[in-house]
């Protein structure tokens, strides 16, 4: 019987491979070239180019645990189910087998591995709409594995549709498999009645959504995902995800420095799982190669949120001092396999205890200042004042948001947002841009910037003589490209001036862009660049920009550099010791 995290991983990889999947490392939390959304939210996201029909280097069947974020409700966090930062089992069907062979290998797995047995599940297919009809298919072939007609419910795009993961993309309906919690499992399945617990899903990725709406896709998938976290809990016969071994190092850890117990009352538990949940995803926002610190915007924005949220509530159990870096180091052995968890402790620990010092220095005066803001006795606090808790006391406006509602009250956020925007017109102007600009992965404009991202890691190598110079990070959205790399010292203007320099020579010159697909050894020993922390798989597609660059990606580009335009240095800042970041545009 499964009982462990690992035993569940192996199982899962264990039973795909057996059925000629080729697995796949999971990715990093921060999606490469999709600005609309701040963190890898879905094993399929990572993915997204391979679903729209490029070819994948492992071929059509792919199987992998991916490490997830999703911000959605990180105010959610403190029940027994919410997590912000999750693994997902997923496997994936490239253009390969469709409905049949999908839904047969996951009860297959779920019933034959896991041991689940089938009268104590139940699914949900898609119900039809206008865009799409009702999945009597799928339906057919649950009723032929042996899921009786009653424990299938047909729900709408609600429940039962998935994607796209971003603004555009694939996605279509899905088809759900549920387990029942409770003890006596009733003949009917209830979508309604919270002891049916997804397992999982396999969407069947029909459609692509595009600016014109839902078109039908050229290549049929599926892409199926699980929550290992959920299914742990129910292998275990737990209706609470905290309390399996993925969580309860962690736990022990802060009932020892807070003196309080798990499960003595409601609050404390609640501030429990939030600190336990929190502040393992914010370890692993730390860990990743990206270098994402605590800040104002974007991934930084939310990794300050948790923290400062794991924060608050440390107070509320009555903890005194620093305590983050100990919950840290009890979620780094939970999750072995994770190297950049081990190699980036120093980090992680001391990001945590600096942003927890800042936040400390403020809080208790912002609680302060906050009693006397509401003692006012108003419905609502305005905008300003909200602002006033965020500027000066460091308070995120979700959490001040927070602190209103446990008082019945609500914050003019039309007023605070108007505030925000004053003082903070540039980083504001960043952000939006980030959520606006739609899925420009694809697009047109993105993919010169992509190739241009590969002719600027090559140029500066060139220019500033320096052969160790590796990318540390690269984001694309329409209006430009971010490029992180490792350097010791600010460039000058000359510096800067002979990169362009010689980028634009390169694009006049008209310099073929091609793809390959080999081994991630024969890459390496050619002499193509990799980004510095990154896990590849074992084959790897590399794009060679002529003579001039190789980079192992996956795409896409431009076919020639003449596409790409003119090539622009915006801006040249520091963004950690040792790393510089570029911002450049085309046009
Ligand atoms: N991508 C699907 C999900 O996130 C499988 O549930």
């Amino acid at each position: 019987m499964v009982k462990t995290r690992q035993e569940l991983i192996k199982k899962y990889i264990e039973f795909f491979k057996k059925q000629n999947h080729k697995e796949i490392p999971s990715s990093s939390l921060i999606p490469e070239n999709d600005p609309t959304v701040l963190f890898t939210t879905a094993g399929m996201h990572p993915l997204v180019p391979f679903l729209l029909g490029q070819k994948h280097p492992l071929g059509k069947r792919l199987v992998n645990v991916q490490k997830c974020i999703r911000t959605v409700d990180i105010e959610e966090v403190g029940d027994n189910v919410h997590h912000t930062f999750f693994e997902m089992m997923g496997n994936w069907s490239l253009g390969d087998y469709w409905k049949k062979d999908a839904i047969k290998m996951t009860l297959e797995f779920v019933t034959k591995e896991l041991k689940i047995p089938k009268e104590k599940l139940a699914v949900s297919c898609f119900s039809g709409d206008r865009n799409a009809g009702k999945d009597k298919e799928s339906t057919e072939i649950w009723i032929s594995l042996g899921i009786p007609k009653e424990r299938i419910a047909f729900l709408g795009k609600e429940d039962n549709w998935w994607g796209p993961a971003g603004e555009y993309g694939p996605c279509g309906p899905d088809t759900e498999i549920f387990y029942y919690t409770g003890k006596k499992v009733s003949k009917e399945f209830d979508p309604k009645d919270k002891k049916w617990v997804e397992i999982g899903n396999n969407v069947l990725m029909e459609y692509n959504k595009t600016k014109k709406g839902y078109e039908k896709a050229t290549q049929k998938n599926v892409d199926f995902g699980g929550g290992v976290e959920r299914t742990l809990a129910i292998l275990n016969g737990l209706d609470d995800n905290y309390q399996t071994s993925i969580f309860l190092p962690i736990i022990k850890e802060i009932e020892k420095i807070s003196g309080k117990n798990y499960g003595q009352n409601k609050e404390t538990t609640k501030a429990i799982r939030i600190i336990s949940d929190h502040i393992k995803a914010a370890t692993f926002i730390l860990a990743d190669p990206k270098t994402i610190k605590p800040s104002n915007t974007e991934q930084g924005y939310v990794l300050r949120r948790l923290i400062r949220r794991a924060v608050r509530y440390g107070r509320n159990l009555g903890i005194k001092g620093n305590f983050t870096g100990k919950i840290a180091e009890k979620v780094i052995p939970i999750y072995p396999e994770y190297e950049e968890l081990k190699n980036n402790k120093k980090f992680i620990i001391q990001e945590l205890s600096k942003e927890e010092s800042r936040f400390n220095e403020t809080l208790e005066k912002g609680l302060k200042k906050f009693e006397e803001i509401i003692k006012v006795g108003k419905k609502e606090i305005s905008g300003k004042d909200a602002f006033l808790l965020f500027q000066s006391y460091g308070f995120p406006v979700e959490m001040t948001q927070e602190l209103v509602k446990e008082k019945g009250m609500k914050i003019n956020i039309n007023e605070y947002n108007k505030e925000f925007q004053k003082h903070q017109e540039l980083s504001r102007t960043a952000t939006q841009g980030k959520f606006k600009s739609g899925l420009a992965d694809n697009s047109e404009k993105t993919t010169r910037l992509h190739t241009a991202t590969h002719m600027l890691n090559e140029a500066l190598r060139i220019v500033l003589k320096d052969e160790n110079i590796r990318q540390k990070g690269s984001n694309i959205n329409p209006e430009r490209l971010r490029f992180d790399f490792n350097f010791p010292k600010k460039l000058t203007e000359e510096e800067l001036k002979k990169v362009e320099d010689l980028i634009n020579k390169k694009i006049s010159e008209g310099l073929k862009v091609t793809r390959e697909e080999m081994s991630l050894k024969e890459a390496i020993d050619s002499g193509a660049h990799g980004e510095f922390g990154v896990k590849y798989p074992e084959i790897v597609s590399v794009y060679t920009i002529d003579k001039f660059s190789k980079e192992i990606c996956t795409g896409p580009h431009v076919s020639n550099t003449k596409e790409i335009g003119h090539f622009k240095i915006i801006k040249e800042e520091s963004v950690a010791a040792g790393i510089r970041r570029i911002k450049a545009v085309v046009e």
